[in-house]
């Protein structure tokens, strides 16, 4: 299936590993070209490098610490003078430390809010007028399972990226006139070095081997299995492309079944 995405301008922040990187390679795949930032020049810059090399896009990249909104205003910049237009937002950032609600002093979870939901705001702000612009666009943001249920040993994203739910839903009903969707997604758990290092934590934590702790957290996962990366991009690209015109103001998850609950 075509998803309608070749030559269509996508940012994807930070996207030089993990989530973000497997999204880029995803719309690279459909034919996007793609601006990527994350903090490391070098990181970002030799994604963006594999990425041209293996998909034939056009692909700029920058660092820019998506807490930073001066940064991301010249970001945004940078990327309208580079490609002209602006079509989809994937908006992303690095995850919190790990730990309980005692861990953490009220300045953690400034902190987290700053990262996890001020910064998609601030990627609205800077690239919305771009997607205006041309008439059809996307916007996603990448929140975390935390948003439906919360995690053990994860209080500040428990905390932090809810009003990342509220903000995308209320964003989802001014822009649907203006043919733009606004979608969330939630995963669960998705190996990438984040997941490595929580399943190292938790190893620490409770005194248990690199492999019985993730066994402990795949039995919680009934598809028996932590998901891959490439799983991600796919979802990802599929609202990202023209035949997800009608899906907006959702919040999906991509969890193998971890949530319990009913809605
Ligand atoms: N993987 C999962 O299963 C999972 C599940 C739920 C939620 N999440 C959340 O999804 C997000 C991505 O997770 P991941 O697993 O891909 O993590 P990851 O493997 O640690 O990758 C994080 C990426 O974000 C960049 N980054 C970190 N802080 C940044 C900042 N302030 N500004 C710009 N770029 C930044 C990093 O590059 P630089 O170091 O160069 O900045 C890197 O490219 C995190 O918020 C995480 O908590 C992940």
């Amino acid at each position: 299936m075509d998803l309608g995405l070749k030559g269509k301008v996508a940012v994807v922040t930070a996207s030089s590993r993990g989530l973000g990187r497997a999204v880029a390679e995803a719309l690279a795949a459909e034919g996007a070209k793609l601006a990527l930032c994350s903090r490391n020049t070098d990181a970002v810059g030799s994604a963006a490098r594999e990425i041209k090399e293996k998909y034939g896009v056009e692909v700029y990249s920058a660092p820019c610490d998506v807490e930073d909104g001066i940064r991301i205003g010249d970001f945004a910049a940078e990327v309208l003078d580079r490609f002209g237009a602006v079509h989809i937002l994937f908006a992303n950032a690095g995850g919190p430390p790990p730990g309980t609600i005692a861990d953490f002093a009220p300045a953690d979870f400034e902190k987290a809010v700053d990262l996890n939901l001020l910064s998609v705001i601030k990627l609205v702000h800077a690239f919305l007028p771009a997607i205006k612009q041309q008439g059809w666009g996307r916007i996603i943001a990448s929140t975390s399972i935390t948003v439906k249920q919360p995690a053990p040993n994860l209080a500040l994203s428990n905390v932090a990226r809810v009003g990342v739910v509220a903000f995308m839903k209320t964003l989802a009903g001014e822009l649907a006139p203006f043919n733009i969707t606004c979608n969330t997604v939630a995963p669960g758990y998705i190996m990438t070095d984040r997941v490595e290092s929580l399943i190292k934590n938790k190893s620490v934590k409770d005194g248990l081997t690199y492999e019985a702790a993730g066994r402990e957290i795949t039995a919680g996962i009934p598809a028996g299995r932590i998901g891959s990366p490439e799983e991600f991009g796919a979802l990802v690209a599929c609202l990202a492309s023209e035949r997800a015109g009608y899906i907006t103001g959702e919040t999906i998850l991509i969890d193998g079944g971890a949530y319990r609950g009913l809605m």
